[in-house]
């Protein structure tokens, strides 16, 4: 297992299963409650979040995981107001938030930017999402989310259904799931499939990805469904994204013949991928999943901060 401390926070292929383990069974002991949190931690410590893409979930839960621990936020609000509107480079923007802060998490519309940002920074960088890239700490509260509700990641079946070209959260999870005896599927519209690059990595892997024509044929053998936004931001043509919008819709119907156990996850935001309907059955977990996120960050900044081994 590597050390955590000082660790940027780039890829989840830089994470072996032991890593991962150990990063969700720390995030399990980690308390949330206001009312029981006693430890501040991480008092003295500030995190800079930089987003240069739109970000609820990510930014907010880094934000109040870094509060919850005690420690403090400074915040970077995309291009408007900050120096980035006048021209200035990642790699300066980067240089001098170091200065400000103890660790920076990145979002970037850029593949490889977090890594870019690594290379300028003495702090740990934290990848919270890079263009089509990467979005690992997405990846392990999505991995904790399914160990806490299904006790066990091996032996499951997990189906990811959308935009798997584009959706950085599913090149991550794909990739975190090969550390794990699991079957992989695959449901997309032709052009939305997942890239070559992470097909052979998941190969290389010693593991294999199925692909179902439709989620009606696969619905009743899967543990994990696994929806997706299709990335309108990322498509070159907006046409191309007209073809591809609202090709598929998670209903009650279609969940007639799901396992009881079965759980559906959406690293949100959703816009028609899942009827509100299927909000009140037990499948429903993508709004624990989002919850599990402050968790699992404090979990991850208590270990780049040392205060966990
Ligand atoms: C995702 C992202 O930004 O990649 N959102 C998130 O971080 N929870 C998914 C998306 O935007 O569709």
């Amino acid at each position: 297992m590597g050390g955590f401390l000082g660790r940027d926070i780039l890829s989840i292929a830089d994470f072996s299963r032991a890593d991962i383990e150990h990063i969700l069974k720390v995030a399990d002991d980690m308390v949330v409650d206001p009312h029981k949190a006693s430890e501040r931690s991480l008092a003295g410590r500030i995190l800079a979040t930089v987003f240069f893409e739109p970000s609820t979930r990510t930014r907010l839960s880094f934000e109040s995981a870094m509060k919850r621990l005690g420690g403090d936020v400074v915040s970077f609000g995309g291009l408007e107001g900050s120096s980035v509107a006048k021209g200035e480079t990642l790699s300066d923007t980067v240089r001098m938030v170091e200065a400000y802060a103890d660790a920076i998490v990145l979002r970037h519309p850029q593949e490889g930017a977090a890594r870019l940002a690594a290379e300028f920074s003495s702090k740990p960088v934290i990848n919270g999402g890079d263009g089509a890239g990467q979005h690992p700490t997405q990846t392990l509260l999505d991995l904790y989310t399914i160990w806490d509700e299904l006790d066990t990641i091996d032996g499951r079946t997990v189906a990811f259904v959308g935009d798997l070209k584009y959706g950085r959260t599913v090149h991550s999870l794909a990739l975190a799931l090969c550390n794990f005896d699991v079957d992989l599927y695959c449901v997309a519209p032709p052009t939305l499939q997942l890239p070559g690059y992470i097909l052979s990595q998941i190969k290389e892997r010693g593991r294999d990805v199925k692909t179902a024509n439709t989620l009606e044929e696969l619905v009743k053998d899967v543990d994990v469904l696994y929806v997706t936004r299709i990335q309108k931001e990322r498509f070159p043509d907006a046409a191309e994204y007209a073809k591809v919008a609202g090709s598929y819709r998670i209903d009650l119907d279609m969940l007639r013949e799901a396992k009881k156990h079965m759980i559906i996850m959406h690293p949100l935001p959703r816009l028609g991928e899942i009827a509100p309907e299927v909000d009140r059955t037990p499948h429903a977990k993508y709004f624990q999943q989002a919850q599990n996120g402050v968790r699992v960050r404090m979990a991850l900044l208590s270990l780049i901060f040392g205060v966990i081994p």
